[in-house]
């Protein structure tokens, strides 16, 4: 198991921390297949790896865009930090996927996946998805605290 979600933080919205879960199961599920190829590069591995990815990218812009649309309802002040944070993760996504299909070297998803991906989900979910549930909870945004 790549991450432990246990290891994750638990936000003040119930339906954030439900996605995250979900996510956190993809990413553990994609990190096995990582593995299961690195160990039989197979065509039929491969192909198992890349719809699963696909079906995490898909999985990912659901997740984003729910967080997205709320924060645009209840008019968040922080909003284009948080969403630039989403966009720039998603364009990680898609050009390390494109870069493996260019390359076929697996190694580049490892690395990813082991020294990139579990941090920055951490970091994200700690600082800009906690601060937006208590936002949307309470109505309190940071921007208002000096
Ligand atoms: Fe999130
Ligand atoms: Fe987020």
């Amino acid at each position: 198991m790549l991450i432990d979600k246990n290891n994750i933080p638990i936000v003040a919205m119930e339906f954030m921390n439900d996605v995250h879960g979900e996510d956190i199961d993809i990413i553990n599920s994609l990190f096995e297949l990582i593995v299961n190829y690195e160990q039989n590069p197979s065509e039929e591995n491969k192909i198992t790896f890349n719809q699963t990815y696909q079906e995490w990218i898909e999985h990912t812009m659901a997740h984003f865009q729910r967080e997205e649309k709320m924060m645009e309802e209840k008019r968040f002040p922080p909003y284009p930090f948080h969403k630039g944070e989403h966009d720039r993760a998603l364009e990680k996504m898609h050009d390390i996927f494109h870069t493996w299909e260019k390359t076929n070297d697996i190694g580049i998803l490892k690395i990813y996946f082991i020294e990139e991906l579990p941090l920055w989900l951490e970091n994200h979910i700690k600082s800009m998805d906690t601060v937006t549930a208590i936002f949307f909870r309470t109505g309190l945004s940071p921007c208002a605290i000096h």
